[in-house]
């Protein structure tokens, strides 16, 4: 049976670190507020010249080292967006170009939050269907640039940055023991549209918008959410909360991650937690923390690896994949 492994992983963060102090200079709001009811501590801001695309191709470029590999050897680039350069073409197209890269496709995948979740599992999809055999997976966001940098509610949470994995056809026996992507769970939910949303767009006010979220709505929501997809990863693969040995979750507010770590019975020893660092990245966050976790060696060959998120749309996800 074919299995998606990972072959490689890298990231890439803008330059300019922005302090929660910074941001009491900018809005009414303290770095106490933000720790306590988020756990962010800093996030990373684009300046000139750095875009989703210049972000994204950092990323690919260190997963691509990491693998010991080339543009040449990649069929497919899926990138998960929701801040591309340009309404179209696609922020992959750009990288892909930016990589010297002329043959395969490019094209990009909008989800939100649950962006990277959704470009593994169509990645993984294009593996064993046969018609891809190595697949550059992008998660790359300048929410930045869509934040209303007047509403203390929205944006003091979100961060910029870009993570990339490189996933690989090999061959596995069938089994849960294989290395690769074991499950990928997806849903969504239109219903839930105004609570977290862009107040433009080119089809409806033709200009990029600003981010509105009822973040109370959306905390609300999201642990049930994700132990729904999570409950549904173990169903299909037989394994339990005791089995997992890295829950690499999307990282929105520390709160949201620790509360589901514990409905699902995960130890947060077990948890990887960079939402200090980066704040709320969206497509990006998974990737990046997947990275800073195999990158210091928590994450090892064949360890058991949950991804899980949850956001706009709504949309929610998890993957579950042997390291
Ligand atoms: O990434 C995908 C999806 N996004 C999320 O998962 C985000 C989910 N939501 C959250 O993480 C949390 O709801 C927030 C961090 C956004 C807010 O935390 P909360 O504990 O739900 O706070 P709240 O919205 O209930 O607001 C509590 C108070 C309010 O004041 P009053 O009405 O109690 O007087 C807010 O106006 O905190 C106030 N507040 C702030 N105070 C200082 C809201 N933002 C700030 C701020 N600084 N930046």
């Amino acid at each position: 049976m074919i299995r998606s492994v990972v072959r490689g992983f890298g990231i890439a963060l803008p330059k300019r670190v922005l302090t929660n102090a910074e941001l009491e200079s900018m809005v009414d709001t303290s770095d106490d507020w933000i720790v306590q009811r988020t756990g962010i501590r800093q996030r990373y801001i684009a300046g000139e010249g750095e875009t989703t695309a210049s972000l994204g191709e950092g990323a690919a470029r260190a997963a691509l080292d990491k693998a010991g590999l080339t543009a040449a050897d990649i069929d497919v680039i899926i990138v998960a967006t929701s801040t591309p350069d340009n309404t179209f073409p696609a922020t992959a197209v750009n990288i892909q170009n930016r990589l010297g890269m002329h043959h395969g496709f490019a094209f990009d995948v909008q989800a939100v939050c649950s962006g990277f979740v959704y470009a593994v599992t169509t990645a993984d999809a294009y593996i064993r269907g046969g018609l891809a055999k190595r697949v550059l997976v992008i998660g790359a966001e300048t929410f930045s640039r869509i934040l209303d940098w007047t509403d203390r509610t929205t944006c003091v949470l979100f961060g910029d940055g870009a993570g990339a994995i490189v996933l690989e056809a090999q061959e596995g026996a069938g089994t849960n023991q294989d290395r690769g992507v074991l499950t990928t769970q997806l849903r969504s939910d239109g219903a839930h549209r105004e609570k977290l949303y862009v107040d433009g767009g080119p089809s409806t006010t033709g200009t990029v918008g600003h981010l509105r979220m009822e973040g109370r709505e959306v905390f609300k929501h999201a642990v049930g959410m994700i132990t729904d997809v999570v409950v549904s990863s173990f169903d299909a693969t037989g394994f339990s909360a005791d089995d997992i040995d890295w829950l690499v979750p999307h990282q929105a507010n520390k709160r949201i991650i620790d509360g589901s770590a514990k409905k699902l019975g995960i130890p947060l020893e077990k948890v990887v937690v960079t939402v200090d660092l980066h704040g709320n990245t969206s497509a990006a966050s998974i990737p990046l923390a997947l990275a800073a976790a195999a990158s210091d060696g928590r994450i090892k060959e064949g360890d058991l690896v949950l991804l899980e998120a949850m956001g706009g749309g709504f949309t929610w996800g998890a993957v579950l994949l042997r390291w």
